[in-house]
């Protein structure tokens, strides 16, 4: 069988960031207004009130310091908590696109390639921006691409699915060169007004180079050793967005239609979920736990790693073994465990070994497991 590599990765960060102290001062800001405003509901209990945020909790909680955002100020008012983001014209690049075009030039220049090397782009994210024509095919026309693209979402998965989509699309014969891009501008899905969930998501975008060895010109590739993947349904990560809610009995609270979830019950059902396939594809591949040099999870949530590294490992990882990235970046949906790839790969020797892994809505779960070349 045709052996596939990760062949370069590329990085976009956007320059605002937003630290926890002021993300809970403007939330903080917009309860105080809130419980004035209905102060006599609240008396008369038709209302809730509303509590503080903190960023001790948030910390505590998530081992989030701090998310960068595709915008600010809009962010951090009160009267609006959400990004400003301009209207662009039909005959410019659409926002995710622009974002996906930065991360995939550097995931090509890493791997050596022209973008006219690649035949296949697939655009792997949580939130598309657009219904179509697709992201990707807008991407490939942007940068010179050739061959198809396609947009796919799975989620907190979508980068680990679409990696295992380009390689088996090189191995069937379909595409030689794909670029798998991860673009998350998850900011715009956040309900900043939500105190359970304000503070989880942070925009970035984050791009891979999937070839087959036999094609491969970078001098730091990783051979794709094995995927698995796993879905089964749950509620309790969800958002209601789509085009039937135009059709749909107007009401007047549509907060279904941002990012929610039941964090609790998330943590509890899927840890399990990704302690198996991981396991299971481990013992798929003949290989031990203690053969991993590195763990690249995707960045949910710092206690949510940190349990399921020990329970692959059978002891508590070090700072090497599973490096966090949420702590500045926050939850970036499918681009986290890229990033934690992007960040910490450059030290592997030939032969050592990484595992990719994501998880989180669907849900979903993504195991795929690296050698370095
Ligand atoms: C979301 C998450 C960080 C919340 O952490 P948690 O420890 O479960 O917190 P809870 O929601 O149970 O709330 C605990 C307490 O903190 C309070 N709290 C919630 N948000 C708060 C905030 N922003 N500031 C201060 N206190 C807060 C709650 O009211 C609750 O108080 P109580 O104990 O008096 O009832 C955590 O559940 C999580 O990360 N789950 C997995 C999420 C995930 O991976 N999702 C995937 C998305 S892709």
């Amino acid at each position: 069988m045709t052996s596939i590599v990760i062949s370069g990765s590329g990085l976009y960060t956007p320059s605002h960031s937003i630290s926890n102290d002021e993300l809970v001062a403007s939330f903080n800001q917009y309860v105080d207004a809130y419980n004035a405003r209905y102060a006599e509901a609240i008396v008369a209990g038709s209302k809730s009130q509303l509590e503080h945020s903190s960023s001790e909790f948030i910390f505590k909680a998530s081992g989030i310091k701090s998310r960068y955002v595709v915008e600010k100020s809009g962010i951090l008012d009160p009267d609006r908590m959400r990004p400003l983001i301009p209207e662009r014209a039909d005959d410019e690049p659409c926002l995710l696109a622009e974002f996906g075009i930065k991360a995939a030039q550097e995931a090509l220049e890493r791997a050596g390639r022209e973008a006219g090397d690649v035949d296949l782009v697939i655009v792997a994210c949580s939130n598309l921006q657009r219904a179509y024509p697709a992201i990707a095919i807008e991407i490939q026309q942007h940068l010179g691409c050739v061959g198809y693209g396609y947009d796919m979402n799975v989620a907190c998965s979508s980068a680990t699915f679409g990696i295992g989509a380009a390689a088996d699309a090189i191995r069937s014969g379909t595409a030689r060169c794909a670029l798998v891009i991860s673009p998350e501008i998850t900011s715009a899905q956040l309900n900043f007004r939500d105190r359970d969930s304000h503070f989880i998501f942070g925009d970035v975008a984050t791009a891979v180079v999937v070839e087959a060895e036999e094609t491969c010109r970078s001098d730091n590739a990783f051979r794709l050793l094995g995927a698995m993947f796993k879905t089964e349904f749950s509620n309790n990560i969800r958002n209601n967005f789509g085009f039937i809610n135009h059709c749909e009995p107007e009401k007047p609270d549509i907060s279904d239609r941002l990012f929610r979830q039941n964090g609790r019950k998330v943590f509890k059902e899927l840890l399990p979920l990704v302690g198996r396939v991981n396991q299971e594809h481990l013992q798929k591949l003949g290989l031990r736990p203690s053969e991993l040099k590195r763990l690249w999870l995707h960045q949910a949530n710092l206690t949510m790693n940190l349990f399921a590294a020990k329970k692959l490992l059978g002891r508590e990882p070090d700072e090497q073994t599973l490096p966090i990235i949420l702590d500045r970046y926050a939850n970036t949906s499918s681009a986290g465990s890229i990033i934690a790839f992007h960040l910490y790969s450059d030290d592997f020797a030939p032969g050592e070994k990484g595992l990719l892994s994501s998880f989180g809505a669907g849900y979903s779960v993504g195991s795929v497991i690296l050698e370095r070349c």
